[in-house]
């Protein structure tokens, strides 16, 4: 039955800065769902690693064209880790440095990049039953998503989470590179002039500071409920 098909495949979008917890709840609500879980920085940064080794010219146009053109970017679920992938290539572990993280940024400023990454994306989700994240989703990739949410943190408490990232991971870091880092990436995309970080009209705004994860999950849950009963009763009408 198509409305039974729809109602449970909802494009949920989670927009917003980095170290909001993002990833945390979007992971966490696939689950919950039985949804796909789409992380679009992935495939900002996994390009951006991809620039870094071919040593690219973010200048050069046209060569970028041409190796975006030959770049397919795929998230796979295995042993319920996401793995990314570049050509067929896993670069999971690859892309989470404070290097790719600047570079995913400077390359997501360009309209070649944006055109192609906004291209797989609408294609992987197309029907419906994802959580995607990211900085452009209800503005630009899915501007129709049945549920928006703009997620946002003090930048000292994004900053004091992902610093514990590092850290878990070994990374040498301090919080003061990590709050300067970031403050510096949300800048540019937020100033950006194509598709800039910021909450569309219609999403619902979390300040997560002092939350835990579950409860923004849990409070995303209710919209999404919300939103199934609103669409039976539009299609039953
Ligand atoms: O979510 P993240 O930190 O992994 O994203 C890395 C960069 O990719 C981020 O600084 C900006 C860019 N990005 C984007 O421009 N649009 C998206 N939808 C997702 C990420």
């Amino acid at each position: 039955m198509p409305r039974d098909r729809h109602v449970g495949r909802l494009v949920v979008a989670i927009d917003g800065p980095a170290g909001a917890g993002k990833s945390t709840v979007a992971r966490r609500l696939a689950k919950e769902l039985g949804y796909m879980y789409m992380d679009t920085g992935a495939m900002y940064r996994a390009f951006a690693w991809n620039v870094l080794q071919k040593g690219l010219d973010l200048s050069d146009e046209a060569t970028l064209k041409k190796v975006l053109d030959d770049t397919m970017v795929n998230l796979i679920e295995k042993r319920g880790r996401l793995k990314v992938l570049l050509n067929g290539h896993d670069v999971t572990d690859k892309i989470r440095t404070p290097e790719l993280s600047q570079m995913a940024s400077r390359v997501s400023a360009l309209k070649v990049v944006r055109e192609r990454m906004v291209k797989i994306q609408r294609e992987m989700g197309m029907q419906g039953g994802v959580v995607v994240e990211g900085r452009d989703i209800g503005t630009v990739v899915f501007p129709r998503a049945d549920v928006k949410i703009f997620l946002d943190a003090s930048p000292q408490e994004r900053a004091r989470r992902r610093y514990l990232e590092f850290q878990a991971q070994g990374k040498k870091v301090t919080l003061e590179q990590t709050l300067e880092e970031m403050i510096e990436r949300d800048r540019r995309d937020k100033e950006r002039k194509i598709a800039p970080l910021c909450k569309a009209e219609d999403a619902l705004l979390i300040d997560s500071t002092s939350l835990e994860a579950d409860s923004v999950v849990h409070q995303i849950l209710q919209e999404v409920k919300k939103n199934m009963v609103k669409i039976i009763n539009r299609e039953s009408s």
